[in-house]
């Protein structure tokens, strides 16, 4: 199965694609934790990122671009792959169109008021778990143990950037996949658990 997950930042991508990638044994292939990690080993991809994404802005599309078409040729994505976080815009959906064929885009919707509490209460450790501080969660990772963190892009400021940018550069992907009937929608406005009941719903037509 090829899949796109689609949402705005926070919407749970994520949260649900960790869930996907397990059920459906396709790798799940995160933009924004390639690049994050290219950040925190201090590569030159890294510092040019880190320029675009402490401003909450896009990193340039020749860039992603280079680096998606590099990812989706190695041997794990032959059977599927779950993309979360690309495309983000109409041009790198047409630069994927020329490498291979999607099966489903599943948008994940959620109010805007929702999104920013959710950003804020987040937790992400290495291992790439994402954790809400409601949860009652600790200092370190349920799964692996390693110490948890803030997202340096996940303060007030940015996060209202990184939202104008979904509205006006990524939220067109949606007439985009539309057009092309392959586009899905979830409620992710639920508990994980429930959202990802209705993610498998529609995938399980697919696989
Ligand atoms: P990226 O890492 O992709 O960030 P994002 O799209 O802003 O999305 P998030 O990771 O913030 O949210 P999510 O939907 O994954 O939510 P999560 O599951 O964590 O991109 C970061 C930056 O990298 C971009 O701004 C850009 O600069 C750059 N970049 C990346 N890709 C790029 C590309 N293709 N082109 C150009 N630049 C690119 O959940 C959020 C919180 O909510 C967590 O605390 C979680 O525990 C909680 N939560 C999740 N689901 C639920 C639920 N159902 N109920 C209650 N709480 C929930
Ligand atoms: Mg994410």
């Amino acid at each position: 199965m090829k899949l796109i997950l689609l949402g705005a930042p926070g919407a749970g991508k994520g949260t649900q694609a960790t869930r996907i990638s397990e059920k459906y044994s396709i790798p799940h292939i995160s933009t924004g934790d390639i690049l994050r990690r290219n950040i925190k080993e201090g590569t030159e991809l890294g510092k040019l990122a880190k320029s675009y994404i402490d401003k909450g802005m896009l990193v340039p599309d020749e860039v992603v671009i280079g680096l998606m078409k590099e990812r989706l040729s190695e041997e794990d994505c032959k059977k599927g792959f779950l993309l979360d976080g690309f495309p983000r815009t109409v041009k790198q959906a047409e630069a994927l169109e020329t490498v291979t064929d999607i099966d489903v885009v599943l948008d994940i919707s959620v109010p805007y008021g929702i999104i920013v509490d959710r950003i804020a209460g987040r937790r992400m450790c290495v291992c790439g778990e994402s954790y809400h501080v409601s949860m009652g969660i600790g200092d370190t990772c349920l799964k692996c143990g390693a110490k948890l963190y803030q997202r340096d892009d996940d303060k007030p400021e940015t996060v209202k950037a990184r939202i104008d940018v979904y509205d006006k550069q990524t939220s067109p992907l949606i007439d985009f996949y539309n057009a092309k009937g392959i586009l899905k929608s979830v409620d992710g406005n639920n508990e994980p658990s429930a959202v990802f009941n209705e993610v498998v719903k529609v995938l399980n037509d697919f696989n």
